[in-house]
C-alpha cells in the first residue's frame, strides 16, 4: 500500500468545516491525495462522520451523539460554527462520504471513534458499509485508539490494511499491533517527547508510520527526517511546500 506523505485531516478542516462533504470536497480541490475522517453511530445506528462525542462544538445541536436519531441530526447546521459561508454543511453519513471520495479519486484513512460502549458495533457497521461500497483496498486504511474496534475490522476484513493510532505512551504496543496486525503506526507527531530514536523502533517494527496532527511545515520537515512515512495536516497544501523545498 502507497500512502500518501500528507492525508487531509477530517478532509482539510482548515479550510472548511471538519469532517463535512465540503471538507472533503475542499480537500480535492487542493489536490490532496488522502482524506481522514471519523466515524460514530448514531442512537439508531446509523454511521456519520463525526469527531466529538456530543454535538455542541461543531453543530446548532446539543447533547450526545449516542443519544440522537439519524433523522433528528440530519438537518442540523454543521457549518456556521466555522463559517457564515457553510451554513448549509450538514453531517454527512459514512455513505455520503464515501461517495464523495469515490468521485474524486482520494484515498481513505477511516478512523473509528466510537461513542463509549460502541466500539464493537460501530466496526461493524463501517465495515459493512465499506464492504459494500469501497472499491480500492490499496487506498484505505483503517484505524482506531480503540483496540476492540480494530480487532473487529480485523475479523471482518483481514486484507484490509490497519493502523494503530497512539496518544500516550504504550508499553506494549508491539504485542498490540502484531495481534491486530497493523500496517502502520499513527503517532501524536505534536509532541515534544517523541524522539526520533522512538519513530525508528516503531519503523523497525516493519511498519510505517504516520504523524497526526502536523500544520508547522517545519515539524513536518523534521519528523520527515526522522523516517516518519506521512503526516495528517488540516493544511495539506501548506505541508506539500516543504515536500518541494530542499531547505
Ligand atoms: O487519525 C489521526 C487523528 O485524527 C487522531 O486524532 O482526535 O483528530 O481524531 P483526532
Ligand atoms: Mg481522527
Amino acid at each position: 500500500m502507497k500512502i500518501p506523505k500528507i492525508i487531509g485531516h477530517r478532509g482539510a478542516c482548515g479550510y472548511a468545516p471538519e469532517n463535512t462533504l465540503e471538507s472533503i470536497k475542499t480537500a480535492a480541490e487542493i489536490g490532496t491525495a488522502w482524506v481522514e475522517l471519523d466515524v460514530k453511530l448514531t442512537k439508531d445506528s446509523v454511521p456519520i462522520i463525526f469527531h466529538d462525542d456530543t454535538l455542541d462544538r461543531t453543530t446548532n445541536g446539543h447533547g450526545p451523539v449516542a443519544d440522537m436519531l439519524y433523522k433528528d441530526i440530519e438537518d442540523l447546521d454543521a457549518g456556521s460554527w466555522y463559517a457564515d459561508a457553510f451554513a448549509t454543511a450538514k453531517i454527512p453519513t459514512l455513505e455520503e462520504a464515501i461517495d464523495e471520495i469515490l468521485k474524486s479519486g482520494m484515498g481513505l484513512n477511516l478512523e473509528i471513534k466510537p461513542c463509549p460502549g460502541r466500539e464493537i458495533e460501530t466496526a461493524e457497521a463501517a465495515m459493512d458499509i465499506l464492504s459494500r461500497i469501497w472499491d480500492d483496498p490499496e487506498k484505505l486504511l483503517i484505524s482506531s485508539f480503540q483496540h476492540v474496534s480494530i480487532e473487529t475490522a480485523r475479523d471482518l476484513a483481514p486484507e484490509w490494511k490497519r493502523a494503530l493510532l497512539i496518544d500516550e505512551p504504550l508499553q506494549n504496543w508491539l504485542e498490540l499491533a502484531d495481534y491486530l496486525d497493523v500496517a502502520t503506526i499513527n503517532i501524536d507527531g505534536r509532541d515534544q517527547s517523541l524522539t526520533q530514536d522512538l519513530v525508528e523502533t516503531y519503523i523497525e517494527s516493519g511498519r510505517q508510520v504516520l504523524a497526526y496532527t502536523i500544520n508547522d511545515p517545519f515539524r513536518a520537515k523534521l519528523l520527515y527526517s526522522w523516517g516518519v512515512d506521512g503526516v495528517f495536516s488540516d493544511v495539506p497544501d501548506v505541508i506539500e511546500q516543504v515536500l518541494n523545498t530542499r531547505h
